[in-house]
C-alpha cells in the first residue's frame, strides 16, 4: 500500500484507512451498542487488513458505545509495545456516549473527558489524529479549537481533524486557528462516494485550496456500491441496510437502481468488481488522501486490494462519475 502526505501534518498515511465503525457497533447508533463485530472478528479484521499494509486505524469514543476503541486497544497489547509505534490511530469526538445531555457535543469539559476515555481505552499516552465527530452548533468553535490546542500542547493529541463540516464552517474554523496560532483542522472526513457528491459543490476546492487531508468515509455508500442491494428485494436482516437503514433513505430513490445497474454493467467491461470501481474511483481523486474502507469481513478487504490495483484515467474518473449523476445534479 502506498501512501500520501495527511495535508500538512507531516504525516503519510496509506492509501487507504481501516474504518473501525462496526467493531462492537453500528457506528455510534445506542441501539446497536453491543451489536456489530464481536472482539474476535475485530481482531481477524484488524489482523488482515494490517497484512495489507493498513496501519491507520480510524475509530471514535461512541462507536459501539466504547467497544471499538477498546478492541482497538486489546488488539495493540497482543501485538506488543513497538504495535502502538507503528499503527497510527484515528479517534473522535462529539457524538452521543449517554443518554445526558452532557454526555455529547464539543464542549471544553467533555472534550477533555471523553479524551482521557479515549487514551484509556486505547491504551495510549497520545492519539496522532484526533477529530470533532461532528460540529456542535450549542458550543463556540472557539472553545472546542482552544481545548484543542490544550490537548496538543499537553502531548495528548498529535493532530487534529474535523468531520461531517461544511466549507463555510472550515473555512471559519481554519480562520480562527490562524487568528488564535491553535493548531488548525488539518484534514476532513466527510461522506464521499459515487451516490454522495455533496463535497464536489464546493468543499472539493476548500481542500485543494487549503491544502487540507482528505480523508472520506463510507466510500461504498454502505455497501450499496458493491450492487448487493437489489430491487424490490427485502434488505438481508444483518446487513448494513437491514440494521440502519436511516443512514441512506435521502438517497435512495427511483434512480439509484438504474444508475447502479449503469455502473455494474462498466465494472464487468472493465473486468473489475463494482466495489472496487467505486472505491479505486475515489483513489484517483487527487484531493483524495486515503478512503476509510469499512469492511465487516475478512473478505471484504479482496475489493480494498483489487482498488488498490486498478488505475483509473483522468478522463475514465469523469466518465464513471457521469453515469452515477442523477438528471436533478445534471440540471443544477
Ligand atoms: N466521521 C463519520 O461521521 C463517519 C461516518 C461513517 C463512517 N465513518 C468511518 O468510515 C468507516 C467506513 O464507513 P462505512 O462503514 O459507512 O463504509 P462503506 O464502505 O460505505 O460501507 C461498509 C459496508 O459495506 C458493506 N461491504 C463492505 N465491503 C463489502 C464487500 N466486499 N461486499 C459486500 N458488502 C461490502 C458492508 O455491509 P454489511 O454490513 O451489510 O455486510 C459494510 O458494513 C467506518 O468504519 C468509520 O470508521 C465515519
Amino acid at each position: 500500500v502506498t501512501r500520501r502526505p495527511l495535508g500538512d501534518t507531516g504525516l503519510r498515511v496509506p492509501r487507504v484507512i481501516l474504518g473501525c465503525g462496526s467493531f462492537g457497533g453500528i457506528g455510534s447508533a445506542r441501539a446497536h451498542w453491543g451489536g456489530g463485530s464481536e472482539q474476535a472478528d475485530a481482531f481477524r479484521l484488524m489482523d488482515a487488513a494490517h497484512e495489507l499494509g493498513i496501519d491507520c486505524f480510524d475509530t471514535a469514543d461512541a462507536y459501539g458505545g466504547g467497544l471499538s476503541e477498546r478492541f482497538i486497544g486489546q488488539w495493540l497489547r497482543t501485538k506488543g509495545s513497538s504495535a502502538r509505534d507503528r499503527i497510527l490511530m484515528a479517534t473522535k469526538v462529539g457524538q452521543p456516549v449517554g443518554s445526558g445531555p452532557k454526555d455529547r457535543g464539543l464542549s471544553r469539559a467533555h472534550l477533555m473527558s471523553q479524551l482521557e476515555a479515549s487514551l484509556r481505552n486505547l491504551g495510549v499516552d497520545c492519539v496522532d489524529m484526533y477529530l470533532i465527530h461532528h460540529p456542535d452548533p450549542r458550543t463556540p468553535l472557539e472553545e472546542t479549537l482552544s481545548a484543542l490546542d490544550e490537548a496538543v500542547r499537553a502531548g495528548k493529541v498529535r493532530h487534529v481533524g474535523a468531520c461531517n463540516i461544511r466549507a463555510s464552517l472550515m473555512t471559519k474554523a481554519l480562520r480562527l486557528s490562524a487568528t488564535h496560532g491553535w493548531p488548525r483542522f488539518a484534514w476532513a472526513q466527510n461522506a464521499y462516494n459515487l451516490i454522495q457528491r455533496e463535497d464536489e459543490r464546493e468543499f472539493l476546492a476548500l481542500v485543494a485550496d487549503q491544502r487540507l487531508g482528505y480523508t472520506p468515509h463510507s466510500p461504498l455508500a454502505g455497501g450499496w456500491l458493491t450492487g448487493k442491494y437489489a430491487p424490490g428485494a427485502a434488505y438481508p436482516e444483518h446487513s448494513r441496510m437491514g440494521q440502519r437503514p436511516d443512514l441512506y433513505r435521502q438517497f435512495v430513490d427511483d434512480s439509484l437502481h438504474a444508475r447502479l445497474g449503469a455502473l455494474a454493467e462498466y465494472a464487468e467491461q472493465r473486468g473489475c468488481s463494482m466495489g472496487a470501481l467505486a472505491i479505486a474511483w475515489l483513489l484517483s481523486h487527487p484531493d483524495v488522501t486515503a478512503p476509510i474502507v469499512g469492511p465487516r469481513r475478512v473478505e471484504h478487504l479482496d475489493i480494498v486490494a483489487e482498488a488498490l490495483s486498478l488505475r483509473i484515467s483522468d478522463d475514465e474518473r469523469r466518465t464513471i462519475g457521469d453515469l452515477m449523476t442523477d438528471e436533478d445534479r445534471r440540471q443544477r
